[in-house]
């Protein structure tokens, strides 16, 4: 395709839409008002970069698929694999299963100022899990493993709220988690898996 007629073709079709937009009569008031929309449009997408940026609040980068009927069959989300787990690389990694009407395991303790993975999933319908003041907000969504890195600035009791509206349970389904100060805070020692035991 020869791209000189192309661009000269486009050139014409944007000289003719502004001049028929230069003859459309345009009162001043709603020039004022479209000058108004441009600007609320451009502040949302300017919070949405900034969030997106400098907050990492992004959606999700990659899918993960998972059998939500059969979890507690599976490796990594059996009962005994769930909470907090330091990887071989000293990464710090939580799994989180959402259920109606809770998530579980149900209280856990992780570190302030470190970089948390949350790995959740549902073993029912769609969740959501929210934890304000971070960027901890996604859905958990049925047959997909849902991944977050966040990190706790400070020491507390953090809410975990279900945000997605998932039946009549939906609005006592939360939970907390404590944030302890980093120095304080020890991994917690797996028992060996069932099976595992000599
Ligand atoms: Cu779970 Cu709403």
């Amino acid at each position: 395709m020869q791209t000189k007629p192309l661009i000269q073709k486009c050139g014409h079709v944007l000289r003719d839409c502004c001049a028929q937009f230069n003859a459309v009569h345009i009162d001043n008031l709603e020039r004022k008002w479209i000058a108004i929309s441009m600007m609320v449009i451009a502040l949302l997408v300017g919070i949405i970069t900034i969030d997106a940026f400098f907050h990492g609040v992004n959606p999700p980068g990659k899918v993960e698929t998972i059998d939500s009927a059969s979890l507690h069959l599976g490796k990594e989300f059996a009962e005994d694999n769930l909470g907090v787990d330091v990887n071989d690389k000293g990464e710090i990694i939580i799994r989180m299963v959402a259920g109606r009407y809770s998530f579980f395991p149900k209280h856990i303790d992780v570190p302030a100022e470190t970089p948390l993975t949350f790995r959740w999933v549902s073993m029912d319908v769609l969740h959501g899990v929210h934890i304000p003041m971070t960027n901890m907000s996604t859905m958990i969504v049925p047959g997909y493993v849902a991944e977050i890195t966040t990190t706790f600035p400070k020491p507390g009791e953090y809410p975990l709220l279900c945000n997605e509206y998932c039946g009549l349970g939906h609005n006592h389904m939360w939970s907390n988690i404590s944030v302890i100060a980093k120095e304080d805070w020890q991994a917690p020692v797996k028992s060996p898996a069932k099976g595992e035991q000599q």
